[in-house]
C-alpha cells in the first residue's frame, strides 16, 4: 500500500472567557438577534492579556500528543498556523516547541483561514514522501488582539482558540488528497494593512487603526462560498469520492449562512456537517481543527468514514483536503525512528 499520513491524535485548547452577543449590544449599534442571524454565532471565546497565541497552541499540542499517546520528542516537525503570531520574530512555532521541550522543526504558516488545511496537507505530503514520520498540525489565534472593537462588522465574529492533529506516516486510513489555491489581487477583501514591509508601524498607523483587520464582509462572503464549492469538488475529483459519500463535512466555521450555502450547493446533509460556531464564532486557522477535535472527542467519526475539510480566508486563500478517519497499525506501519 502507499504510504501517507493519518490524524492519530487531535486536541484543543479555548480561553475560559466567554462572550455573549449581548456584551456588543453595548460596544457598538447590534443586537443578539441580528448577530444570530446573520452569522449564527450566539458566543466566542476571549483571550485573557496572559493567555497568547503561543501558550493556547501548547496547551492544544499538549491535549493532541496525550491523545496520540505519542512523546514530544519523537516530533519531527511543528507546523502552526496562524494570522495572529506570538510575535513578529521568532515564530510562533518556536515557542511551541520550547513549551514542549523539542527542538525538532518548527514553523508558522500564514494563510488567513485556510492555513491550517493547508498545514495539513503540506505536513502529510512530507510524510508520504518520507521525509518525516510525525507532524503537528496545530491553528491558534488570538484575533481578539486584533478586531476593532469599534468596527461591529468584524467585533463581533472572531473568537480566539487553538486546536490540532498529531499526523503519522500510514498504510491504513489517511489524507487522499488535497486541493490548495489563492488569488492574490483579492489580497485588500480582508486585511490587517500595518505592521509589516508594506506600511511599518508608526504613530500614524496607530492612530490611523491600520493595526486592526479590515474586511469587506459581502466581497469575501461571495468569494467564499465559491472557494469552498470549487475546492472541494476539485479535492473530491482527485480522491475518486463522490459528495454523495462523504460522511462527514468539516467546513471553516465563518458563517453559518456561508457553511449552509456551500453544504447544499455540494448536495451535503446537514446531520453529516460538522457545525459549531455558535460557540466560538470565526476562530480562523483554529477553526477546523477544533470542529474536528470536538467531533473526534463526542466520537461522532466511525474507523473508514470519509472525511471533508475545506475552508478559505485571507489571500483570499482556499484548501480543500480528503481523508480517511482512523488510526493506521502502528506495527504494522513502517516508522523510521527519528527521536530526538
Ligand atoms: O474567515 C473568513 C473571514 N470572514 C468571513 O468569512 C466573513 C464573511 N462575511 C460575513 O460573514 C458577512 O458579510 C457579515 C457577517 C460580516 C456581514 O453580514 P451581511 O449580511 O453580509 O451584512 P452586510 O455587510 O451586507 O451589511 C448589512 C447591514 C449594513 O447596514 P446598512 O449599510 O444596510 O445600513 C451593515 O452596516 O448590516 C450592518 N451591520 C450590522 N448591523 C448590526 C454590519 N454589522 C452589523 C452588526 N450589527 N454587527
Amino acid at each position: 500500500m502507499n504510504r501517507h499520513a493519518a490524524i492519530t491524535g487531535w486536541g484543543h485548547a479555548v480561553p475560559t472567557t466567554v462572550v455573549g452577543n449581548t456584551f456588543f449590544e453595548s460596544q457598538v449599534e447590534t443586537t443578539d438577534e441580528w448577530i444570530v442571524e446573520r452569522t449564527g454565532i450566539r458566543e466566542r471565546r476571549i483571550a485573557e492579556p496572559e493567555e497568547t497565541t503561543a501558550g493556547l497552541a501548547s496547551a492544544a499540542a499538549d491535549a493532541i500528543l496525550r491523545r496520540a499517546g505519542v512523546a514530544a520528542a519523537s516530533l519531527d516537525l511543528i507546523v502552526i498556523a496562524t494570522a495572529t503570531p506570538e510575535q513578529t520574530v521568532p515564530q510562533t512555532a518556536a515557542f511551541v516547541a520550547d513549551a514542549l521541550g523539542v527542538h525538532c522543526g518548527a514553523l508558522d504558516l500564514g494563510a488567513g483561514c485556510a492555513g491550517f488545511v493547508y498545514g495539513l496537507v503540506v505536513g502529510a505530503s512530507a510524510i508520504a514522501g518520507g521525509t518525516f514520520e510525525r507532524v503537528l498540525v496545530v491553528g491558534a489565534e488570538t484575533l481578539s488582539r486584533i478586531v476593532d472593537p469599534a468596527d461591529r462588522a468584524t467585533a463581533i465574529l472572531f473568537g480566539d482558540a487553538a486546536a490540532g492533529v498529531l499526523l503519522e506516516a500510514s498504510e491504513g486510513p489517511g489524507l487522499l488528497t488535497g486541493d490548495l489555491g489563492v488569488d492574490g489581487s483579492a489580497a485588500g477583501i480582508l486585511e490587517v494593512p500595518a505592521g509589516g514591509s508594506r506600511r511599518p508601524a508608526s504613530a500614524e498607523t496607530v492612530a490611523g487603526r491600520e493595526h486592526f483587520v479590515r474586511m469587506q464582509g459581502q466581497e469575501v462572503f461571495r468569494r467564499a462560498v465559491r472557494a469552498v464549492v470549487d475546492s472541494s469538488e476539485i479535492a473530491l475529483g482527485r480522491a475518486g469520492v463522490a459528495s454523495s459519500d462523504v460522511d462527514w463535512f468539516v467546513p471553516h466555521q465563518a458563517n453559518l449562512r456561508i457553511i449552509e450555502a456551500a453544504r447544499q450547493r455540494l448536495d451535503i446533509p446537514p446531520e453529516r456537517t460538522v457545525v459549531n460556531i455558535e460557540r466560538y464564532g470565526n476562530t480562523s486557522a483554529a477553526s477546523i481543527p477544533l470542529a474536528l477535535s470536538e467531533a473526534a472527542e463526542a466520537g461522532r467519526f466511525a474507523d473508514g468514514d470519509t472525511l471533508l475539510l475545506s475552508r478559505f480566508g485571507a489571500g483570499m486563500s482556499w484548501a480543500s483536503a480528503v481523508l480517511t478517519w482512523g488510526r493506521p497499525d502502528r506495527k504494522s506501519t513502517r516508522l523510521n525512528s527519528s527521536h530526538r
